[in-house]
């Protein structure tokens, strides 16, 4: 007798009519046709079944503050940055676990049940670590957050940053962060790649920098942060998050430093939502996209993630912590339309995500946690397609959030229809 079987279930890999077993907080079984009987069955009945989406890239302290104190009414970076200094001093630390509280009520609505913030380090108060350290905590049961170490104004540029940076890893910080591209120089963007993988190879820490946040195609910090990786033997423990230069950097060098990435076993997260609207702003036209090269990395073999990086803050004024709106987004930037490139853009928010934050025991086979979204959709492409619906979400074999199917009623000539935008619904009409 299992707790739950989920029954007729699509997989993201392709496999269809599967049944899903669940004991405690752990898949026991994934096969056609369980010959079990359970406390719970919940019907797939060849809708989507995919393990939580991630959020690899995202700024806890600063979201859901759009319109404190003003809007950023020209949508550029600098009067993002104008306006978050302009809250600063009136923020306080319940504020920040409040709003970050509500966007895990939202990301657990989503599916989304792991999140790696950024928190700014470059406060001496430490504040927005201090009520993020909680929020994690408080939240373990329902969502994994991963926190970064961000120093927002630069390593160098801040004068406290290190001191700042170190004691909030004493605190209980999980990730290394720089941001070399906003340090004054090239030179001090390079040692600052070097002294920060210096102090999470010293702690056993992973690293997620901002790196290369420009339009410059001049700017080589990740082709640092792919070496100072190999010297410190972190392969597979280091992000570069943006990576938005190598848009705009020459051909034959991409062409060298992407087997670099590679080599030194370097993830890639792109921010597509913020990319688009962010970068290329100096431009009149052509207007660069400013996403980083994904399907060229993808192509070489590196893992690429996609992050949410801003909901409803000072640079975003928009979103709902919804991943599917990110992969999206992705697919349109990077024209990756192909079917298997869709694919690989639902991946950047589930699997290829999972990889980026080392997280333990995800996916769907037997031995993984029970955490386990039901879409109202047939497969990852119908999934992107409409956003699908999250109908069962679970959290280690639990209902964690459930919502009803999406339909509208039409009255067309005379007769009621119901229109769910699904190929079911397609295929009724
Ligand atoms: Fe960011």
């Amino acid at each position: 007798m299992l707790d739950l079987i989920i029954r007729g279930a699509n997989l993201p890999d392709g496999r269809s009519g599967v049944d899903i077993g669940v004991q405690g907080d752990r898949i026991v079984a994934v096969e056609p046709g369980l010959a079990a009987e359970a406390g719970r069955e919940i019907i797939a009945r060849g809708r989507l079944v995919c393990p939580p989406f991630i959020d690899s890239h995202v700024h806890m302290d600063s979201t859901l503050s759009l319109g404190m104190p003003r809007m950023n009414e020209s949508g550029t970076l600098l009067e993002g940055i104008a306006v978050w200094g302009e809250l600063k001093p009136s923020l306080t630390q319940e504020a920040i676990y409040d709003r970050a509280k509500q966007l895990c009520l939202w990301s657990m609505a989503r599916g989304t049940l792991a999140i790696r913030s950024h928190v700014d380090i470059c406060d001496d108060r430490l504040m927005a670590v201090d009520a993020l350290l909680a929020l994690r905590d408080e939240m373990k049961p329902y969502l994994d957050i991963q926190l970064v170490a961000f120093p927002q104004d630069g390593f160098y540029r801040y004068a406290r940053a290190e001191e700042n940076l170190r004691a909030a890893l004493d605190k209980g910080v999980d990730v290394v962060g720089g941001i070399p591209h906003f340090e004054r120089t090239m030179e001090d963007g390079a040692l600052s790649v070097k002294a920060l993988v210096r102090i999470a190879a010293e702690r056993g820490l992973l690293v997620d920098m901002h790196c290369d946040e420009s339009d410059d195609p001049w700017s080589r910090h990740i082709e640092t942060l792919a070496a100072e990786t190999v010297r410190h033997g972190l392969q597979g423990r280091v992000a570069g998050s943006h990576l938005t230069s190598m848009h705009s950097m020459d051909n034959y060098y991409v062409s060298k430093l992407i087997p670099l990435i590679r080599e030194a076993g370097v993830a890639a997260i792109a921010n597509p939502l913020i990319n688009i609207t962010l970068q290329g702003r100096h431009d009149t036209y052509p207007k660069r996209r400013g996403m980083t090269r994904v399907k060229e990395l993808l192509a070489a073999g590196v893992n690429v993630a996609f992050g949410h990086d801003c909901v409803m803050d000072p640079w975003y004024p928009l979103g709902s912590h919804d991943m599917l709106e990110v992969a999206n987004m992705a697919l349109h930037v990077g024209q990756m339309t192909g079917v298997e490139e869709i694919r690989a853009c639902f991946a950047g928010v589930t699997e290829n995500a999972a990889k980026v934050l080392n997280l333990e025991g995800y996916g769907i086979a037997p031995g993984c946690y029970a955490d386990l979204v039901v879409l109202q959709a047939a497969d990852a492409i119908e999934a992107i397609r409409i956003s699908a619906e999250r109908l069962y979400v679970l959290r280690r074999g639990k209902v964690l959030a459930q919502a009803a199917p999406r339909q509208s009623v039409v009255t067309f000539g005379g007769a009621v229809k119901t229109v769910d935008f699904t190929r079911a619904n397609l295929a009724r009409a």
